[in-house]
């Protein structure tokens, strides 16, 4: 009632009034998203896109009677909603997070399918609906659905409740293909003669059809980049399900995040050196840790040095210019706060130390600059893959620290390694080596990599979190 009291008081209809806060809410996701384009300003991204949501919930709650029961359920699944993400951002392990993101991006998806649902529903029984509304609520339905089944495959495929190795079967593309006939004869009817119903309710089950055929033959470990493309589906059936329900705000909001997600899913499929199709289509993941590196020697051929945390401590100590290569293994350990340690007393001796940031380093993206902003390092120090690519050679010591495949020199060197053409750091240029993690086991692409071999480098064996701990000792004492 105070909101309708306040328009009146401003001389806006409750229409404007409601436009005018959509419009707002608008502006602060465009702004939110700006700001969620570099580290300096991810965190305050976040709270404008939030604040922008805020906005656009209240909105949305004024425009129902006050005296209706909807607006009870409404504010209980607001509380629900709020509980669920707030509890689950909070606990989630920062290596779990692309399960979640998967989770919450697939109940939109639903969402944006029953709600086109609902509509349809209702418009229908008032009787006249219009070719626009009809396509978008078919476009909602199917596109909602698909991401919502695709997401939770993608979410068991990462949360390791069934195999995460790509799943296929002889006449697979023809299933598909049958299934993806359906959905346009059933979509061509619905739009052009029934309007009918149950026959949207098949289309919907069919739909979901299509979302697990599609993610079941994509291997466990390209699932960020399923899951974002996921991520921009889901908006586009947001912005379906906006034009269904003559939502200005629901038709930004889904417009902007199937765009930013189509170009994010872009750039990682370019960071991996690889096309979207093969990622799609191509079912990696079934190479198996016999693949070897790339003069086609294994490493049961070869053999390394490795060092101890005093030898390591006096090289990085007596360096004038460290970088620090972070991979996934620093996420598994937790190490992030020990390296930012290590690095600061590194600069305390009069070392000038950098981190190299591949962009597919971790398992989803910008996962290094996340782990790192969370232990406060300073963002002129995170160098993107290009900007530091020359600096290496002029290295004294490439600290790899849980990373593996983003140093590959394999991706150079060998035309039939599953990683050849991916863009990698140059670590193998430093002028010593240090690498450090638990085994000679592989990392994500199931490769050996020769750089373990190489007579510079130095194997530092052990959990990232203690190595790191023991340098820190170590160097003190330097
Ligand atoms: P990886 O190549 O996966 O290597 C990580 C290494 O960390 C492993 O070799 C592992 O060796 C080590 N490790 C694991 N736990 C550790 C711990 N507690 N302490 C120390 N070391 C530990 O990682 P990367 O170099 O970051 O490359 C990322 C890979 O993921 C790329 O192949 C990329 O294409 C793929 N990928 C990334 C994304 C995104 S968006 N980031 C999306 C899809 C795929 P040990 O077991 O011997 O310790």
């Amino acid at each position: 009632m105070s909101q309708i009291n306040l328009l009146a008081a401003s001389g806006l209809t409750l229409d404007e009034g409601v436009s005018l806060l959509y419009l707002l809410a608008s502006v602060l996701f465009i702004v939110g998203l700006k700001q969620l384009s570099s580290p300096k300003g991810a965190r305050q991204g976040n709270l404008t896109a939030a604040l922008g949501m805020l906005i656009a919930v209240v909105a949305s709650l004024t425009v129902i009677h006050p005296s209706g029961g909807k607006i009870i359920a409404m504010l209980v699944a607001v509380i629900i909603g709020t509980l669920v993400g707030a509890v689950s951002a909070r606990r989630v392990k920062m290596t779990a997070m692309p399960q979640m993101v998967a989770a919450f991006n697939g109940v939109g998806g639903g969402a944006a399918a029953l709600v086109s649902v609902g509509e349809f529903t209702r418009l229908v029984s008032g009787s006249n609906h219009g070719i626009v509304l009809a396509i978008s609520v078919v476009f909602s339905v199917v596109i909602g659905s698909l991401s919502f089944a695709g997401s939770a495959i993608a979410f068991a495929k990462l949360q390791e409740l069934m195999t995460g190795i790509p799943i296929t079967y002889k006449g697979q593309q023809l299933v598909n293909g049958i299934i993806l006939l359906g959905i346009l004869v059933l979509a061509v009817d619905i739009v052009g003669f029934t309007s009918s119903i149950p026959v949207l309710v098949v289309l919907l089950i069919i739909s979901l059809l299509l979302g697990v055929a599609f993610v079941l033959p994509i291997g466990g470990a390209d699932m960020p980049v399923v899951i974002s493309l996921l991520n921009a589906f889901t908006g586009l059936a947001v912005a379906a399900s906006g034009f269904a329900l003559g939502s200005t705000v629901l038709i930004v909001g889904g417009t902007l995040v199937g765009t930013s997600g189509t170009f994010l899913t872009m750039m990682m499929s370019d960071a991996m050196g690889r096309s979207l199709s093969n990622v799609l289509f191509a079912a990696v993941g079934k190479v198996t840790e016999s693949s070897s590196g790339g003069d086609g020697a294994t490493s049961q051929d070869q053999s390394v040095r490795s060092g101890t945390a005093e030898d390591i401590g006096v090289l990085l100590t007596y360096s004038q210019k460290v970088i620090i290569v972070p991979g996934y293994g620093l996420a598994v350990a937790q190490a992030q706060h020990v390296v930012r340690e290590l690095a600061d007393l590194l600069e305390q001796k009069g070392v000038e130390v950098s981190y190299a940031i591949h962009p597919v380093a971790g398992r989803m993206p910008g996962h290094m600059n996340v782990l790192l902003a969370e232990a406060d390092v300073k963002y002129d120090q995170l160098k993107e893959m290009d900007e530091i690519n020359d600096e290496f050679k002029l290295a004294d010591v490439a600290l790899i620290v849980g990373a593996n495949d983003v140093v590959n020199p394999a991706a150079k060197t060998d035309p039939g390694s599953p990683i050849y053409g991916m863009p990698i750091l140059n670590a193998e240029d430093a002028k010593n080596i240090v690498f450090m993690k638990r085994s000679m086991r592989p990392g994500f692409a199931g490769i050996d990599n020769q750089l373990m071999f190489d007579p510079k480098t130095i194997m530092f064996f052990g959990d990232a979190k203690e190595s790191l701990t023991k340098l820190v000792a170590a160097v003190k004492v330097s």
